[in-house]
């Protein structure tokens, strides 16, 4: 939508916005900022249009008088809704309509003058500033790199953005910082599974590494023979394309004596489901089977440029290509782990808990984590629980469900916390091995993940599982978010690591 955005100090905008809320007209505060910057005529002019309700999103528009040389400044009032609903999380939404609108008409600078409405409902400037950034900063997402000569290249333009309240303007900056991260994963979740190949993805991270000065190690080959990562061996051993491990670590440079926090992401480049096969269409989409990886790896380009905290954090990616070939591991085999429990295979369709396991064993003998985080695409079950509306959230350890839930709400990306039970760990009880990879029975295929992966963490560590199959992708325009990738969990992990 738009080549970049920054934020600029000095001089002014070609539109300014100003917000109210549902039935109401412009506060005095706001009337007065109008003034002092000589739009109250053109503001006022706004208010009064039938069009300006104050509904959420609703826009009013209007011009302040023209001179020989300049047309004037375009005012645009946008309604916010049900002023006793109000939070943060609609001002992401409304500056993403306004980035719409400006886009439309071709504007390159837009001030965001939300003083007034930001005093009447006692909101933190800093965090609106950050919350509108990053609906600026997705809405910008651009992917055309897959476009060839048969698409004529869009004209796009850079836009600048102001704010007379100088702690809203170094919010948008940070917003825009935390855009970007997420911007960073959804197109490594755009690029599709000829390219986004496992080696693919580890010079992605190495590239990271060398751009942030992130520590990284990557097994690979014997590497993972001789860790015993049995789970990347067996679900990757079906492609060519070989499967890894790869561990990035933050150290920040004055560290909190604090145990580190440990990202995991499934990093799945494709799931054709193996040898037992994705079946009608099941299969189209599952490039993005790798988003949870993605979207950590977007966490600690965030936390290494952006967060810098006082905390060590890991991330670890497991990495393979879930394909077919005469060597591709099947329904009936036996998989020994390092912690010792073995699994039989049911369906080589669930093979990210397969991988995942590995890394969450390592996680738990060799980092000593503060608490473990993982984020995958997991399950279809997810979808049908809750949607796109909420990522399912398993997590038993209160404290740190509380901070994940707040960090998902600054970011407005939404959690619901799904039941783990020793009944659905029951479930997973296999007749030749410890559990089976998945209970033919399909009930609560979304819990039966979770308590799958609840085999290969130590209890005594907090750990949260997401299962995000129903949110990494956004099937239409909406908000912030244009049809296709939305990075989810990138800014709910850079919240939770900066409020650590
Ligand atoms: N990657 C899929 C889950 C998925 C489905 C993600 C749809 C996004 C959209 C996962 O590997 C999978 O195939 N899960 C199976 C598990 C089943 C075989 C136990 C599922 O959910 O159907
Ligand atoms: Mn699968
Ligand atoms: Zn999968």
């Amino acid at each position: 939508m738009f080549t970049s955005i920054s934020v600029s100090r000095k001089g002014a905008s070609d539109s300014v916005a100003f917000a109210h809320f549902q039935g109401e007209k412009p506060d005095s505060r706001t009337l007065s900022l109008a003034a002092g910057l000589g739009l109250k005529d053109a503001l006022l002019a706004a208010a009064a249009l039938p069009e300006a309700t104050g509904d959420a999103n609703a826009l009013a528009e209007s011009f302040s008088a023209p001179t020989k040389s300049t047309p004037g400044t375009r005012v645009i009032l946008i309604g916010l809704g049900d002023k006793s609903k109000f939070n943060i999380n609609a001002l992401r939404h409304a500056a993403a309509v306004l980035g719409r609108r400006v886009a439309a008409v071709k504007g390159r600078s837009l001030s965001l003058e939300f003083d007034g409405i930001l005093a009447a409902t006692k909101s933190d400037p800093h965090a609106a500033g950050t919350a509108a950034g990053e609906g600026l900063g997705l809405l910008a997402w651009v992917c055309d790199q897959f476009r060839g000569k048969a698409t004529p290249a869009p004209k796009r333009h850079a836009l600048s953005l102001r704010s007379s309240d100088a702690d809203f303007a170094t919010g948008l900056t940070r917003g825009l910082a935390l855009a970007e991260s997420t911007n960073l994963t959804r197109t490594l979740s755009q690029t599709p599974p000829n390219i986004a190949t496992t080696t693919f993805m580890a010079d992605q991270a190495k590239k990271l590494a060398r751009a942030t000065g992130l520590k990284i190690k990557i097994w690979e080959g014997q590497d993972l023979v001789r860790e015993r990562f049995q789970g990347l061996i067996n679900v990757g051993k079906g492609s060519i394309y070989k499967p890894c491990l790869i561990r990035l670590e933050y150290n920040p440079p004055i560290a909190k004596a604090a145990k580190p926090a440990v990202l995991v992401g499934k990093t799945m480049t494709y799931d054709t489901g193996g040898l037992s096969l994705k079946i009608n269409n099941g299969m189209v989409g599952m490039k993005r089977d790798k988003d949870g990886g993605c979207a950590v790896l977007g966490a600690m380009h965030a936390i290494a440029t952006t967060i810098k905290p006082r905390r060590r954090v890991v991330a670890l990616l497991a990495v393979a290509e879930n394909s077919i070939n005469e060597e591709a591991y099947r329904p009936d085999d036996v998989i020994t782990y390092r912690n010792g429990v073995t699994v039989e295979v049911t369906n080589t369709d669930a093979e990210g808990r397969l991988v995942l396991a590995d890394a969450l064993c390592w996680a738990c003998e060799q980092e000593n984590p503060g608490y473990i985080v993982d984020l995958a695409t997991l399950t279809g079950g997810v979808i049908t629980a809750l949607g796109s509306t909420y990522a399912g959230m398993f997590c038993d350890h209160d404290a740190l469900r509380a901070k994940i839930e707040s960090a998902a709400d600054a970011a407005g990306e939404r959690v619901w916390r799904l039941p783990m039970h020793q009944e659905y760990r029951d479930m997973m009880k296999s007749p030749i091995a410890d559990i089976l990879n998945s209970n033919p029975n399909r009930k609560a295929h979304a819990g039966q993940g979770a308590a799958f992966l609840s085999y290969f963490v130590e209890d005594k560590i907090p750990w949260c599982h997401l299962d995000i199959a129903g949110v990494h992708v956004a099937e239409k325009n909406s908000g912030p978010y244009i049809e296709g990738p939305t990075g989810w969990g990138v800014r709910l992990l850079a919240n939770l690591i900066d409020a650590d």
